[in-house]
């Protein structure tokens, strides 16, 4: 069989196995707040927090994934030089500001004279991969979108959009994103910032944090968009945030979207609390390394959707990530 039918045959096990095995489930929606039709709190930005986190957060979050997830456009960077290159895109070079993508994919963005908004050309740049050098993909029709950002990306790839007008506040992820707002107090008593060793904020909590721009494929009920609706840490996302948690669909997504909808699922609607995102990601060191300890939380089913052969955790299914919501 090949590696992509196989992994599918292993998901649909895997998702029988889980509603098998569901705990009490609950409605997602049931509880907390969230701030739609209300401001958005004030946050100091991370240049703020970075003024005394410079030591412990500070050296490794110029290079953070979420940091980076928009860029300053740098005229020594490959995607640069290979615009420049380019007959028929060497015209937009002076307007590029920013960037947004990584490893898979990046985007070309330029302010579109609107507060927090950018526009998105429509050409890609293919970062280097075995197959290919490294290369613009510019189509037939290259253009600047003036809407599609603020409409479609946003939410997930800045932070603090204010609704009223699609605008960002931060073109990265900040603190913000996941801390929220940390009081002044939290020096004395760590406990008051989301996310310290002594946060007692529990996995729903967390889960809707990191599940505001992970789970891919989402809708906010109010504005129709792909984005959480000036969602605020804290909040319960899944108040606004409609997502199809059915197994059908989580069997059409790849290992890599499709582990992050099963642990969502598993926190806020099966009521299983076992283990969410921090269980196995550690955010600030940009690494999954603490997951491989975890076989004392029997969790085979999930564990299987990564790892074809339970006796031997060498092994890993190999996937391509493709996400419709960020067209790569
Ligand atoms: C619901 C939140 C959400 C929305 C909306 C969204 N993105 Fe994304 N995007 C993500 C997340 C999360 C990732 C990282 C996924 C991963 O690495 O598995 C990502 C990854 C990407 C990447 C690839 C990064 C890499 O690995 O190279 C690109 C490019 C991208 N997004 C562009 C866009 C564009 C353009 C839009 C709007 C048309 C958009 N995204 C809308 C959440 C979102
Ligand atoms: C994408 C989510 C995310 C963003 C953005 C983020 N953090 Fe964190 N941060 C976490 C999580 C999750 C933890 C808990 C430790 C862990 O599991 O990685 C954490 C832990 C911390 C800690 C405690 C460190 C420790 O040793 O436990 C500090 C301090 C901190 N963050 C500061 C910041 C600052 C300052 C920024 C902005 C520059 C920031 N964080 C941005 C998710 C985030
Ligand atoms: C005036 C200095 C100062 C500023 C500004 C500041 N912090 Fe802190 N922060 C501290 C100190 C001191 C501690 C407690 C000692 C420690 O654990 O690092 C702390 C603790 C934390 C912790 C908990 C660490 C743990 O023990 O788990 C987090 C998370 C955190 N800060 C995030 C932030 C974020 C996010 C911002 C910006 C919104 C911020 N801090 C702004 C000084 C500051
Ligand atoms: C505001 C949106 C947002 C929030 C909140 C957020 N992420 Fe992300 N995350 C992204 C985007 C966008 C990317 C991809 C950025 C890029 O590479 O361009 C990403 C990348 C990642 C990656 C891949 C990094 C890598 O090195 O391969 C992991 C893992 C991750 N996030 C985990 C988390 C966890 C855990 C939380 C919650 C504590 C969280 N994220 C919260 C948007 C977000
Ligand atoms: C049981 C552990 C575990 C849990 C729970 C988990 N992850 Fe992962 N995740 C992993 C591992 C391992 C990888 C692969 C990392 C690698 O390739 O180095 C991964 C990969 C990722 C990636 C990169 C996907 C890609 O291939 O581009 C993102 C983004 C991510 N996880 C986010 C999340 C979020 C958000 C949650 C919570 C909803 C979550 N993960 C829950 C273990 C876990
Ligand atoms: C999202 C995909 C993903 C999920 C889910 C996942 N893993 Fe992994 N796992 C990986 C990847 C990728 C590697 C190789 C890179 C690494 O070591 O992090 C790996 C490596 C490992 C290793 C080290 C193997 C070795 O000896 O080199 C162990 C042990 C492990 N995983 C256990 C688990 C357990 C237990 C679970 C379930 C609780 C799990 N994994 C869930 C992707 C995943």
């Amino acid at each position: 069989m090949p590696n992509a039918a196989r992994a599918l045959v292993i998901l649909l096990a895997v998702l029988v196995a889980m509603s098998a095995q569901a705990a009490e489930s609950r409605d997602p929606a049931a509880w907390g707040e969230d701030h739609v039709g209300k401001l958005l709190p004030e946050f100091v930005t991370g240049g703020e927090c970075l003024f005394c986190h410079r030591y412990d957060i500070g050296n490794g979050w110029q290079q953070n994934r979420h940091n980076v997830a928009m860029q300053e456009a740098d005229p020594a960077s490959p995607e640069m030089q290979s615009l420049a290159a380019n007959e028929s895109m060497k015209s937009i070079l002076e307007e590029v500001r920013f960037l947004v993508g990584n490893t898979n994919r990046k985007r070309f963005l330029k302010p579109n004279g609107k507060y927090g908004q950018v526009s998105i050309h429509s050409s890609h740049w293919l970062p280097p991969s075995e197959t290919n050098p490294g290369k613009v993909v510019v189509g037939d029709t290259p253009h600047w979108d003036e809407a599609l950002f603020a409409e479609a990306c946003a939410g997930c790839h800045a932070t603090g959009v204010d609704m009223e007008y699609k605008g960002f506040s931060t073109p990265a992820i900040d603190c913000f994103a996941c801390h929220g707002v940390v009081p002044e107090g939290h020096t004395a008593d760590t406990a008051l910032a989301l996310f310290s060793k002594k946060n007692t904020a529990g996995p729903p909590v967390q889960m809707s944090i990191c599940a505001q721009c992970h789970l891919r494929g989402g809708k906010s009920a109010k504005s129709g968009l792909p984005y959480a609706y000036q969602f605020a840490p804290g909040d319960n996302l899944f108040r606004d945030f409609k997502v199809d948690f059915s197994d059908e669909s989580i069997a059409k997504l790849n290992p890599g979207d499709a582990h992050i909808y099963i642990n969502a699922r598993d926190v806020v609607v099966n009521g299983d609390e076992t283990m969410t995102c921090v269980t196995c990601h550690d955010v600030h060191g940009q690494s999954s390394r603490k997951h491989r300890t975890l076989k004392r939380l029997e969790k085979e089913t999930y564990c299987a959707i990564c790892h074809p052969n339970l006796e031997d955790y060498k092994a890993v299914t190999a996937y391509e990530v493709h996400s419709e919501t960020c067209q790569y």
